[in-house]
């Protein structure tokens, strides 16, 4: 080879050109280094060439590209990379220099070194020519080029191949300069990206996932890990983006103390460390020396860390600059998502609080608004919920006040006759001959008084539910008539001939024991039968005692609204006094009491048992039932209620008085109210009243 090799100074003008030319190409950086040494290793008539930059440490010679190498040269050249301090060899001596070295002989030259030999088995023959690529003033890399035969390079020689080389480190330090911009530009868009994604997330293993898998490429790292400190729980949460760890036990947390993620947490400054320079510790990741960890904090709550690592190079500054746009930005969206699932919890707590006191509410407003929490009303409710739909005849029996009517509307409202009347008719208020006018109504001149038609409740009732209450005081006359109703499913107004069918629902309901007047003879044992076809019993409120406190406490609700007091409930003594006391009155007597007392009650919030009505406070737990004729005993010790003692006497004295006589008059109140010389009204509200007496009352010890 020589200078005429060079062929005419015009062709290498066309290929000064060509090499200017490939910057303005779409390639590559890579692809152009390669064209490069294409093109001069073609023009200036060598066999093969090579070149290599420096990395971004200034330490190391990276190949970069290679010409007419044969694969395993190839790989050799791609897997070493010579490292300035250590290695003496012709490629770091030029770019330790920055100049060059023509090789006549590569074979005989004294400056060829052993470890020259040793990389390629070129310097056994032919010639080289080395020379540093210089980007304003300091060595980037350099060239070499190879020929098979020895030769002498003239000066014009060696200034053709310095231009070359300077033309080289023009055209690399401006794709360089594009190529930087390129893969800033790159990197600014993923961290907008990851910034917008992270922005978008609420999801904090989501969060980690992106900041990590950004942090990976921004960072051309190979591991990466996020590290939070709770600093308020002292506890720990290790994230590599794949699996979260959170307590002590797991792989990384000893090391973690001793790495320079402590240091940056500790310093609050970004720390980048590589173990092959600064041999103290090993790196986290062994084979990942080049560290760097980025801290960052949320409130006074969390601290951390982002902690990348790679086997090789280091973190530009731009690199740096954009890790930490990075973390102050996942810091933000941390804290807010920390706050989004603090307050989601929050929520849930809330919810859960509503969902207990939705549930209070629905034990104290029960079924229909009827309240109750014994078993003995839950079955109640479970059997109006059973018959409710069907047209069964039902019967509800129980003292009075103990809400036989609420029940009727209940079974009334969850039937399917809901939209149409419920009719209630009262038997012991209607006298007998007017309730069989009121019932089955009548034509007009059915009667002197008739003087046009009526329409009887029975027909008013018609696709609705009636209520026959008080049903043990309709006569016996009614009752046949009315049983025959029932059978034939249709009436006759009176003085009417017309059949009119009836479709009603029925219910009945008596405080009075149906069973004993059957036997008694006042009442129809068919007719009984016909209308207890669903017996319901509600029982006396003192059988009940955990319906007490909770009608107690609705009451005071009510009362509260109605009243406008701030009442807040009973003392725990209040509470026992009122499950002792027997309630003969039932709920409509409890319902009176608190509001009798919270009419009383001035500015206290919880009702004592002194603020009770005295036949409440005297209630006390040892009940006793005497009986007339028996010999009362009692010593000084017990304190007696003597009114209730002597009323509850009283009354048991009336109720068999009122009792025989009707027993005499086979049940027929009007005579027996005759011969007791009381009207029939003042003997029925005495049969009510004495009737749900308590022979009880109570003794304090
Ligand atoms: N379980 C209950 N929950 C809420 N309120 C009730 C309950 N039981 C009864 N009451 C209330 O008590 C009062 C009396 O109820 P209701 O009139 O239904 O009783 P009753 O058995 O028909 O009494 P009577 O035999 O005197 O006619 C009403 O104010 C009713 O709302
Ligand atoms: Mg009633």
């Amino acid at each position: 080879m020589g200078y005429q090799s060079f062929q005419t100074s015009e062709q290498l003008l066309q290929s000064f050109f060509r090499i200017s030319n490939l910057i303005t190409t779409p390639l590559s950086f890579d692809d152009m280094l390669q064209k490069i040494l294409d093109e001069v290793v073609d023009t200036m008539g060598f066999h093969r060439g090579i070149i290599c930059l420096l990395d971004e440490d200034k330490k190391n010679l990276v190949t970069k590209v290679v010409k007419n190498y044969t694969p395993v040269e190839v790989k050799r050249a791609f897997s070493i990379n010579l490292n300035l301090e250590r290695h003496d060899c012709l490629e770091t001596r030029i770019v330790k220099t920055g100049g060059y070295i023509a090789l006549e002989d590569s074979e005989s030259d004294p400056r060829v070194t052993d470890l020259d030999r040793k990389i390629t088995s070129f310097y056994q023959r032919g010639s080289t020519f080395y020379a540093a690529l210089l980007i304003e003033g300091e060595t980037a890399g350099m060239i070499s080029l190879w020929s098979k035969e020895k030769s002498k390079f003239a000066p014009e020689e060696v200034d053709i191949f310095l231009t070359f080389a300077n033309q080289i480190s023009v055209v690399i330090h401006i794709a360089e300069l594009f190529e930087d911009n390129r893969n800033k530009i790159k990197k600014l868009l993923m961290l907008q990206e990851a910034v917008s994604q992270l922005n978008a997330s609420y999801n904090l293993d989501k969060m980690h996932e992106i900041t990590i898998n950004s942090a990976l490429k921004i960072g051309n790292a190979d591991k990466a890990l996020m590290y939070f400190l709770d600093v308020e729980n002292n506890s720990y949460l290790i994230s590599d983006g794949k699996n979260i760890y959170t307590d002590k036990e797991n792989e990384y947390y000893p090391v973690i103390a001793k790495s320079i993620i402590r240091k940056a947490i500790d310093s609050e400054t970004i720390i980048i460390q590589n173990h092959n320079v600064d041999h103290h510790v090993p790196p986290l990741f062994e084979g990942y020396p080049a560290e760097i960890a980025i801290p960052l904090k949320i409130k006074d709550k969390f601290k951390g860390a982002l902690y990348l690592s790679k086997k090789l190079g280091t973190y530009s500054r731009d690199q740096r600059n954009l890790l930490d746009i990075l973390i102050i930005n996942a810091a933000t969206s941390y804290d807010s998502a920390i706050m989004h699932s603090m307050l989601s919890l929050e929520a849930k707590t809330l919810k859960s609080e509503i969902e207990v006191l939705k549930e209070r509410e629905n034990k104290l407003l029960g079924f229909h608004n009827i309240i109750g929490n014994s078993q003995k009303m839950l079955d109640i409710f479970h059997i109006i919920e059973g018959v409710a739909g069907h047209d069964t005849s039902i019967l509800i029996q129980g003292e009075s006040g103990t809400g036989k009517e609420l029940i009727a509307r209940a079974i009334h409202r969850q039937s399917n006759r809901k939209k149409k009347r419920f009719v209630d008719v009262n038997c012991a208020a209607i006298p007998g001959t007017l309730l069989e006018s009121e019932l089955f109504g009548y034509e007009a001149g059915a009667f002197t008084d008739a003087r046009k038609r009526k329409t009887g409740l029975l027909e008013y009732a018609s696709g609705g539910t009636i209520l026959l209450d008080e049903i043990g005081e309709m006569s016996l006359s009614i009752q046949a008539k009315f049983l025959r109703m029932l059978e034939d499913g249709y009436i006759r107004r009176l003085g009417g001939t017309e059949n009119i069918p009836i479709d009603v629902r029925f219910i009945f309901s008596t405080n009075r024991d149906l069973n004993r007047m059957v036997s008694e003879g006042s009442f129809r044992e068919d007719l009984f039968y016909r209308i207890s076809v669903v017996p319901i019993h509600i029982p006396p409120l003192r059988e009940r005692s955990e319906d007490i406190v909770i009608l107690a406490y609705h009451y005071i609700d009510e009362f509260n609204k109605k009243f406008n007091k701030r009442v807040k409930g009973f003392s725990s003594k209040g509470e026992e006094t009122l499950k002792q006391y027997v309630w003969p009155g039932n709920v409509r007597e409890l319902k009176n009491i608190i509001e009798r007392v919270m009419i009383m009650q001035d500015v206290k919030s919880v009702i004592a048992p002194e603020d009770f009505p005295a036949e409440i406070k005297k209630a006390a737990p040892q009940a006793f039932e005497m009986e007339i004729g028996q010999n009362i005993s009692f010593d000084a010790s017990h304190s007696i209620n003597y009114k209730n003692l002597t009323e509850s006497l009283a009354n048991k004295v009336k109720d068999r008085i009122l009792r025989k006589a009707l027993e005499l008059h086979k049940g027929n109140k009007t005579a027996a109210a005759r011969q007791l010389g009381i009207s029939r009204y003042t003997l029925i509200r005495e049969l009510k009243k004495v009737g749900n007496h308590r022979e009880s009352f109570d003794i304090d010890p």
